[in-house]
């Protein structure tokens, strides 16, 4: 069997580290924005070839998988979760969602390897097991993620999302014009993670203040986005920025971005992801797009992606 395999990038709107202290957090899948998998059959055992992840072929050996290594972490699980002691083919993994930005490039590499090793085997992985699989890698890029990015990615969807809860997909009053401007400085988002975990234990008080607020944002936020309310949920995006500063996760090239998108009549702007490096996200709208673009590059962004994520109803083609 061969075949090619795919999964998108994502971006958080509002509620990134807040989300691993169990409040919730809504991202949308970055459909334009991909890791990719070309699954063809051979008769040697499974080599992956990373091409864009500056790593050397891994040949999986199924006797000495390295758990440690994110790409063979997944190739054994999926194996293990189809019911194969090994496989026969070669894996190419592209993609173009860069990494350590924030974007979900570790979680979609996952999604797209898994279903590759699947169609190898003449199988396809349903969403929610995929989701599974991914969480427990991204364990591995993460330390202690929420399980967010894993789940956005395998579902392909905007998510409402809380921690150990059931997967709420939301929907769409408005179509949302979203600009993503990347500082082009890579920023891990397990040290970030850190950094926020030991603020908790020196500042209690004042971090669960933040994080509650950043709960309520992101709470009213969901309203806002069915209702198609943009004006407020642009609002909101920015005082969700300011309690991100006040957390420490942001940098002097965030800040910049983000108040050249504001300058330039986006509703709403923020980072996005882990932060300190990365991308901010800024609600636009059809009108405002094209001088918020610019202003973004201005203000020195590497990269700006518009993604408009469409009106309707999202669970109708999850599977
Ligand atoms: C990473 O995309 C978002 C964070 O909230 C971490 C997580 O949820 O695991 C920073």
């Amino acid at each position: 069997m061969s075949g090619h395999a795919s999964a998108p990038g994502k971006a958080i709107l509002v509620g990134e580290h807040a989300v691993v202290y169990g409040l919730p957090a809504i991202a949308i899948p970055l459909s334009g924005m991909r890791a990719k998998a070309i699954a063809k059959a051979t008769d040697y055992p499974l080599t992956i070839i990373a091409e864009d992840l500056t790593r050397p072929a891994l040949t999986i050996d199924v006797d000495e998988i390295d758990r440690s290594d994110p790409i063979a972490l997944m190739a054994s699980l999926t194996m293990q979760y189809l019911g194969v002691a090994d496989i026969k083919g070669e894996i190419t993994i592209r993609s173009d969602i860069p990494i350590a930005s924030g974007l979900g490039s570790g979680a979609a590499v996952s999604a797209a390897l898994g279903r590759a090793i699947a169609q190898l085997h003449g199988a396809n992985i349903p969403a929610e097991e995929l989701n599974r699989l991914v969480f427990e890698v991204e364990k591995l890029h993460h330390g202690t993620p929420s399980g967010i990015d894993n789940t956005v990615v395998a579902f392909e969807l905007p998510v409402y999302f809380v921690k150990g809860g059931a997967v709420d997909f939301i929907d769409i009053g408005e179509p949302l014009w979203i600009l993503l401007a990347d500082t082009g400085i890579a920023s891990l988002t397990r040290a970030v993670v850190a950094d926020v975990r030991a603020l908790t234990k020196r500042s209690p008080t004042l971090t669960s203040r933040i994080l509650d607020e950043i709960g309520s944002i992101v709470h009213e936020a969901r309203d806002c986005i069915l209702r198609g309310a943009t004006g407020r949920l642009g609002e909101l995006l920015t005082a969700n920025h300011r309690l991100l500063q006040a957390l420490k996760v942001s940098s002097t090239e965030l800040d910049r971005l983000v108040d050249a998108a504001l300058t330039a009549g986006a509703n709403g702007a923020k980072l996005s992801g882990g932060g300190r490096g990365g991308n901010i996200i800024a609600l636009a709208d059809e009108y405002t797009v094209d001088g918020v673009k610019q202003s973004l590059f201005e203000a020195g962004a590497k990269r700006v992606m518009l993604t408009v994520v469409p009106q309707g109803s999202q669970d109708d083609d999850s599977d």
